[in-house]
């Protein structure tokens, strides 16, 4: 592999890698078949292969599961780790709900240290905005945790760009967490802009769609009960066929270029203007050794142009984000 090009997380200091991995699959709350050992094995591939980003949250898991099995396999790296949580989503009764409130991210924030055996983390992020909180509540007591020393940046995740404008007013944002890929751009009109002007990292979620854009999962593949992605429209009837369409596209472009469908996505992604980096969610090793070669080279122009033709022959895409 080649070297890894560490970026700036905002004007931390603190240098990520482009790739990182997100934690949310290891937890096995919407991927099936998932194994401790192979969690921890998967963990430790990511830094293995230069991955140094790590992203989880207090409700990955229904315990926490995705801290713990963070804490387990690379506790005795924790220097070589930026580990970045998220506070204000909580589990009742297998359902996610929001509560942003001072006492409530105080006390999770407390939970996650806990359960990462550290006494800071690099970066905690209000997970969503809660409707039933006024976001200068939620942004204040995430200033307060900075002070503290118990995070050394703030972020948000899943917000509006006045939401943003709000937020940073109060507490200075390193980054923001919002969905993108080939498929779902919106952030492209105003946030990616308003974050570059405000030298805010913008780190994206779901850059393989949750794995429809590895290239791996056949036209004819039925998603078992309890598999997460069922839900979604673009694993869904003409969406799915469309996006099919496009992945032989890239099948091509990728052969030619010498790279794996997913290498070639996660290249597009991390390459785009404003772009820190892309969480990668893995739960088996080879997935986290496959992503990470995302990362060290470059598209040619003629790739770039290639890309560029699929996706406009592919058409406008029904995008819908999550919060997980
Ligand atoms: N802030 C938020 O609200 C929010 C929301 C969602 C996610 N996130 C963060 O973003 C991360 C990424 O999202 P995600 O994990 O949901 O989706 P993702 O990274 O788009 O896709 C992950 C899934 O794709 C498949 N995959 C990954 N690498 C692959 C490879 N090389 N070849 C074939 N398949 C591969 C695996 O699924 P299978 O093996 O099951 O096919 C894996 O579980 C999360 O882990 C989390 O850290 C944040």
């Amino acid at each position: 592999m080649s070297a890894v090009e560490f970026r700036e997380l905002g004007s931390t200091g603190l240098q990520v890698s482009p790739i990182a991995m997100g934690c949310w699959p290891i937890a096995g709350v919407t991927s099936l078949g998932v194994t401790e050992a192979e969690s921890l094995a998967t963990l430790e591939a990511a830094v293995d292969v230069g991955v140094n980003f790590f992203d989880t949250a207090h409700c990955y898991g229904y315990e926490g599961e995705s801290e713990r099995l963070i804490h387990q396999a690379l506790g005795h790296r924790r220097d070589q780790l930026v580990l970045a949580t998220k506070g204000g989503i909580h589990w009742e009764e297998r359902r996610q709900v929001r509560d942003a409130s001072p006492a409530t991210l105080r006390r999770q924030c407390e939970l996650s240290l806990r359960r990462l055996g550290t006494d800071h983390v690099d970066l905690l992020y209000l997970h969503a905005p809660d409707p039933q909180v006024p976001l200068c509540e939620s942004a204040g007591a995430l200033r307060e945790l900075w002070e503290q020393g118990k995070t050394r940046s703030v972020g948000l995740s899943n917000a509006t760009v006045r939401q943003l404008e709000e937020f940073h007013q109060i507490c200075p944002l390193a980054a923001y967490q919002p969905h993108y890929n080939m498929l779902q751009r919106e952030i492209e009109v105003e946030i990616l802009p308003w974050c570059q002007q405000q030298g805010v990292s913008v780190v994206v979620y779901w850059p393989l769609l949750k794995g429809l854009l590895a290239g791996q999962l056949p036209r004819t593949h039925l998603f078992p009960e309890g598999d997460g992605r069922k839900k979604y429209p673009m694993f869904q009837g003409e969406e799915w066929q469309r996006n099919q369409d496009l992945v032989d596209e890239l099948r091509v472009i990728a052969v030619n270029a010498g790279r794996t469908v997913a290498e070639l996505v996660l290249n597009w992604t991390i390459s785009q203007p404003g772009i820190c980096a892309a969480l990668c969610g893995a739960r088996h090793p080879a997935q986290i050794v496959e992503n990470a070669r995302g990362m060290g080279w470059r598209l040619t122009s003629g790739q770039i142009d290639a890309i560029a033709g699929a996706l406009q022959r592919r058409g406008t895409s029904v995008s819908r984000g999550a919060v997980t």
